[in-house]
């Protein structure tokens, strides 16, 4: 019987295995994964989860007894820790496994302060896994004082669950502007200003200089501007890297995450990636996207193509976050875009279009799923409307798709 073992139990993971059994895979499939959970979402983390509206059996993306039903061995709490690619097998926990097909979906793991990797401090903490969230729980208290470190889309996240407890809120970013890797200033303001309104303190274009420990305890930061704040927790969301260590024993092809094909194959043809851990080719590009969508195309791609259905995977890069009231939707990737066309709606309804030339690139929607539907659907057609268009309010944005 043929054996495919999955790395990784995250949501790349999950739905491989998942996905394998649905296109009809009769042969074993074994799935490792070293968090001590079954297989769970992770966005909702620095979301509902941190504010207690959602429940952690809703964060798993199933419950135990499909994993039984459907014949997949789920080695939970457990590393893979070699592969060995000549003899089809890998090293870990338990023991050796064999295979005919790998995938890994070794996901990606938060960057770290670097003076302060590797040392104990009690109230320092990323913002990435469960064990996270379950950590910085506690502290989550009216009157705490929170230094957040990093303003993307991890650090503005907690910022806004944080104020929803009442709690005192301090972000420091490197860059003249928060949000600056991933989107346009336009989009920055809007929600540097909707952060403001909510109470949190904003520290741009400064760093973290050094922390003030003791006890393994931060007591204090000093930063860049030369001002320094009492705090009772740090959080840092500085930005991920990819878990590239296992792939890279085994010599695959690595270029910013394990390389892969449009067929989600790595440079050995049995071993699959998928999730947050590949690198690939988009638009003569090489990219990451670290993104749920990512992780279920792929996983669906891998699926098929062990199941020899030859299927090439056409990256339909979406994201999305939430932070208070705000919705904010992605579609597309906006890297190399020279101008921005604002679209304005009812009420605070108000998308922007990143173009390159008349190329329409990718749309930050913000309260308004409706201009992120029609962009998104633009962008997968690779259709461009002109900004005069965008620009237009009096437009119906649907004439655009016909
Ligand atoms: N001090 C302050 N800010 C820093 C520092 C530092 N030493 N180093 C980096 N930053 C800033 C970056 O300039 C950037 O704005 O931290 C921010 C990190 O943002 P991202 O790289 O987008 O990463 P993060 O917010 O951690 O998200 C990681 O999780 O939810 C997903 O979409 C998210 O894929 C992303 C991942």
């Amino acid at each position: 019987m043929a054996t495919t073992i999955v790395i990784g139990a995250g949501q790349a993971g999950a739905e491989v295995v998942s996905k394998l059994r649905a296109e009809g895979y009769e042969g074993r499939v074994v799935l490792i994964g070293q968090e001590n959970y079954l297989p769970y979402q992770r966005p909702p983390l620095s979301k509902k989860y941190m504010a207690g509206e959602m429940a952690l059996e809703r964060l798993f993306l199933k419950p135990k007894e499909f994993y039984q039903d459907k014949g997949i061995e789920l080695l939970i709490g457990q590393s893979a820790l070699k592969i060995n690619p000549i003899e089809q097998e890998i090293e870990f926990t338990d023991g050796i496994l064999n295979y005919d097909h790998l995938v890994l979906a070794t996901g990606s793991k938060p960057r770290e302060l670097t003076p302060y990797i590797g040392r104990k401090i009690n109230n320092l903490f990323t913002m990435r896994d469960l064990n996270d969230a379950n950590s910085i729980e506690p502290y989550m208290k009216s009157g705490m004082r929170l230094l957040i470190v990093g303003g993307g889309y991890i650090g503005l996240e907690a910022a806004a669950t944080a104020r929803k407890f009442g709690v005192d809120v301090t972000l420091v970013e490197i860059e003249e502007r928060i949000l600056k890797r991933v989107a346009a200033k336009e989009t920055s303001s809007y929600i540097r200003s909707l952060h403001l309104s909510k109470g949190v303190k904003f520290k741009e274009a400064i760093g973290l200089d050094n922390l003030k420990i003791i006890d393994n305890k931060i007591l204090s930061a000093y930063l860049t501007d030369g001002s320094d704040i009492n705090v009772d927790f740090v959080i840092v969301g500085i930005g991920v890297t990819p878990n590239t260590k296992l792939a890279e024993g085994a010599k695959l092809k690595i270029n910013n995450g394990i390389f892969v094909n449009d067929m989600c194959q790595t440079s050995i043809a049995n071993i699959y990636a998928a999730g947050d851990c590949t690198s690939f080719n988009y638009k003569n590009t090489l990219v990451r996207l670290e993104s749920v969508g990512n992780a279920i195309d792929q996983a669906m791609i891998v699926a098929q193509n062990i199941m020899k259905q030859d299927t090439s995977y056409l990256p339909k890069p979406w994201f999305w976050s939430d932070q208070y009231d705000l919705k904010l939707q992605i579609a597309g990737l906006n890297t190399g875009y020279d101008d921005v066309a604002i679209r304005k709606g009812e009420n605070n309804q108000v998308s922007h279009w990143y173009f390159k030339g008349s190329d329409l690139l990718a749309v930050d929607a913000l309260n308004d799923p409706r201009s992120y539907m029609i962009g998104k659907r633009l962008i997968e057609a690779n259709k461009s409307p002109s900004k005069n268009q965008i620009k237009d309010k009096d437009l119906n944005l649907k004439v655009l798709l016909k």
